[in-house]
């Protein structure tokens, strides 16, 4: 009998471990913004480490106009491709723990768009095909920046 309390007790702990690791796994680390917007909180390199992500985003957008504006698909295709998957793959894994799970499949999806873009470019797809793709892109970007913000601790 008290052998059974304590298996189901190991067995209720155990669910208890598992929930909290699902629920951190789902929300991230984080905590009620001072905007209406859920408030991501890293380290203070962490948030610099994104944020300098970000500028890069900001970078590649400019160079995709840059070139379409030009007609120089190459100049398209190196500015999408510096966002790329490629890009993401060696953020540290404490860092994406505390990342929200919504955060971090939208963010990779931009970083597959601009693949995308820099695929699109290199076959010479029409101007007007690409500038379609770069908008329903920054679609993401502003949905992304209306829900979160990033705190350092
Ligand atoms: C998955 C969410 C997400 C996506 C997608 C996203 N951002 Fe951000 N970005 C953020 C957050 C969060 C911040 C910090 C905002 C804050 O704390 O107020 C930020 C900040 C920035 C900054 C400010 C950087 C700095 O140094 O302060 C720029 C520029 C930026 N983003 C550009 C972009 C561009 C361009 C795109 C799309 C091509 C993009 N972002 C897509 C979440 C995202």
């Amino acid at each position: 009998m008290k052998s059974n309390k304590i298996a189901i007790f190991a067995i209720l702990l155990w669910v208890v471990t598992v929930a909290v690791f699902i629920t951190f796994f789902i929300r991230g680390n984080t905590v009620s913004g001072t905007d209406n917007r859920t408030a991501i909180v890293l380290k203070a390199g962490e948030r610099e480490l994104v944020l300098n992500e970000m500028r890069g985003l900001l970078a590649t957008t400019q160079g995709i106009v840059e070139g379409l504006n030009q007609n120089d698909m190459k100049r398209v295709a190196q500015a999408a491709q510096a966002s790329g998957m490629a890009s993401a793959a060696d953020v540290n894994p404490a860092l994406m723990a505390k990342l929200p799970l919504s955060f971090k499949s939208l963010g990779m999806s931009v970083h597959h768009d601009m693949d995308d873009i820099a695929k699109a470019a290199a076959e010479g797809k029409p101007t007007a095909e690409l500038q379609k793709q770069l908008g329903n892109t920054l679609a993401k970007c502003v949905a992304c920046h209306s829900a979160w913000q990033i705190k350092a601790e």
